[in-house]
């Protein structure tokens, strides 16, 4: 993935500002295959840096999955309230290029949420055209109705206000109230307005599956700034794990070049 500048490898990745790369580096914090480093402006080889013998969280482009508990909003901005940025490990919100949520979840919806790097990555998940199957555990207020299985599979669900009816949708009855519906669009509050067009309100929403990304039982994120650990857990380092970039690949037609466009553009 190249050499880079020291002080903007560790200001792109939101350890410290480029001024301060030079206060951490006098204080023997950087090391380069363990040894500590002297200058903040020579250039070095990302996988081999540590600072405090940590290596570095996802120097070439990140892609983490986050149990997104109810009550957080999906924006950068600070006036909405909790927002899924204060859950992330502390880092993260200072990285260039910024960390984005893969398209969103209202603030009442729980669930898997993918946070990237990547633009390329967010168009690629979030495109009508990919189609990728988003899975979510609905509550209902009332016994739901068989029929409901037929309605949505057909394509034919109109939603108030717009122009194009739902692509066919998978439901699946779990229990009286409780039902899995699995769509491949992202429109606005999307499974409540299906349900609400048929009668039903949604009491409790939560996302299980996003394409091959399942939560399983990754921890619920709870207080902001707590749980680095968790929501490290399913980090995939592109870079550390071609793998993972070559699973994407194959599912969404990314080029391997997306991870070496995300390390940006020093
Ligand atoms: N559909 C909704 O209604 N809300 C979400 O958060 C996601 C899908």
């Amino acid at each position: 993935q190249g050499m880079r500048r020291l002080d903007q490898l560790l200001s792109s990745l939101g350890y410290c500002s480029r001024r301060e790369a030079m206060a951490f580096v006098k204080e023997g914090r950087v090391k380069l295959d363990g040894v500590v480093l002297k200058r903040s402006d020579q250039r070095v080889d990302s996988a081999l840096i540590t600072v405090d013998d940590l290596p570095l969280e996802a120097p070439e482009g990140l892609l983490a999955m986050l149990h997104k508990p109810v009550g957080y909003a999906c924006t950068h901005s600070e006036d909405e309230g909790p927002n899924i940025y204060e859950l992330l490990p502390s880092h993260w919100p200072d990285r260039n290029p910024v960390v984005t949520s893969v398209g969103r979840l209202d603030k009442d919806t729980s669930g898997l949420l993918l946070v990237t790097d990547i633009g390329d990555l967010v168009h690629r998940f979030t495109s009508p055209k990919a189609e990728v199957e988003k899975v979510y555990l609905a509550e209902l207020d009332r016994e739901l109705d068989p029929q409901l299985v037929e309605i949505f599979a057909k394509g034919d669900l109109m939603l108030r206000g717009e122009e194009k009816p739902c692509l066919p949708a998978r439901l699946e009855i779990v229990s009286p109230k409780t039902a899995r519906l699995t769509i491949t669009e992202g429109r606005y509050h999307q499974v409540r307005r299906m349900f609400a067009s048929q009668g039903w309100h949604v009491e409790k929403l939560h996302r299980e599956r996003f394409g091959p990304h399942e939560l399983g039982d990754l921890a619920e994120t709870g207080q902001p700034r707590e749980q680095a650990g968790r929501v490290a857990d399913l980090l995939h380092d592109l870079a550390h794990h071609p793998e993972a970039l070559q699973q994407l690949a194959d599912l969404h037609r990314v080029t391997t070049g997306a991870a070496g466009d995300a390390a940006g553009d020093l």
